[in-house]
């Protein structure tokens, strides 16, 4: 994930990174975990010329091109951080339309709670192994379907069905990047759980007839697709105009039924993933990304076995 440059901006290469602090290393560990891409020390800023020759540049630690933001870390060292807050300001003075931070080591974490990871970045999230799809990379996957869906239901006006409650947080961002007319409405049900199968129970239905609707199933995650294969039944019954699935995550490895499925934000492994309004046990639903759980914390948790071994 971490993109790391030369001296040109966005230049890439596959040398291990040479750092020249301790520091530096351990934000990039933190960079790394989040999934948030980085380029160290990617350009040297000139900041002062002198009958015109520099007499001045900058270099700045990192680039974040996902935050667009560069970053100057400071050390404890007084004398070197009032240099530092100098080269700054001039910095500043000079490139006003670029966004500069010089940061401590204890304020890592509160910047990665600025950029929307909430209070989860200030806590070593217990039982995650490893995130899968960072903010930025949710964002802009689930940007993507969303012109998908505004190109191809262009002039219609299609009824997206959520199905409660892993959906949540992909519904609410999935319709802000539709721009069409649309409505939405919600189905809760009872899923498989272990060896016990059978219908799936609709707990709470849907307000909305679908007679004569485009409809667009919206789901979080698509594991053996039984859940999937007797909804589309139950709904096909309704006689929708169409009906068509989005699924955030596609489980595909695990597959047992086929069902046809129109949009696919990612295609996840054979691992039980949480975050963004995936749940294990009602818990981890409010993490921004997504990720993987420990197996061995699963385990413990676990009285049934749920997900694969
Ligand atoms: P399926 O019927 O096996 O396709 O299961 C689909 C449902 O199982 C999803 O809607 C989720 O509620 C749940 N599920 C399957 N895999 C995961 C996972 O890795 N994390 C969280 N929930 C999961």
């Amino acid at each position: 994930m971490s993109a790391k440059a030369g001296t040109d901006e966005g230049a890439e290469s596959d040398e291990p990174v040479r750092f020249a602090h301790e520091s530096e290393e351990e934000f990039t560990r933190i960079l790394d975990f989040y999934r948030v891409a980085w380029q160290y020390e990617p350009r040297t800023f000139p900041l002062k010329e002198e009958e015109g020759r520099l007499v001045e540049a900058f270099t700045p630690d990192f680039y974040l091109p996902d935050l667009d933001l560069y970053i100057e870390l400071t050390t404890l060292k007084q004398s070197l951080v009032t240099q530092k807050h100098g080269k700054i300001r001039r910095f500043q003075e000079r490139y006003p339309d670029l966004q500069i931070k010089l940061l401590h080591r204890s304020d890592y974490l509160s910047l990665l709670a600025k950029y929307g990871f909430g209070p989860f970045s200030e806590v070593e999230v217990a039982g995650i192994e490893e995130v899968l799809f960072s903010v930025s990379e949710l964002e802009q996957r689930v940007d993507e379907l969303g012109a998908q869906i505004s190109r191809e239901y262009r002039g219609k006006e299609p009824l997206l069905v959520g199905v409660l409650r892993g959906v949540t947080c992909f519904m609410a961002d999935l319709i802000r990047h539709i721009s069409l007319p649309l409505e939405i409405d919600f189905m809760a049900i009872s899923s498989f759980e272990g060896e016990r199968g059978g219908a799936v129970r609709i707990l709470k239905d849907l307000d909305e007839p679908l007679a004569g609707r485009d409809v667009i199933l919206v789901e979080d995650i698509v594991d053996t697709g039984m859940t999937l294969n007797t909804l589309l039944q139950e709904l096909q019954v309704r006689r929708p105009a169409s009906l068509k699935v989005c699924t955030l995550l596609d489980k595909r490895v695990r597959r047992l039924v086929d069902v046809p499925i129109e949009y696919v934000g990612f295609e996840v492994p054979d691992e039980f993933v949480v975050g963004y309004g995936l749940d294990f046990r009602q818990k981890f639903r409010n993490l921004p990304f997504i990720a993987t759980l420990k197996r061995d914390w699963m385990r413990t948790h676990l009285e049934t076995k749920i997900g694969p071994e």
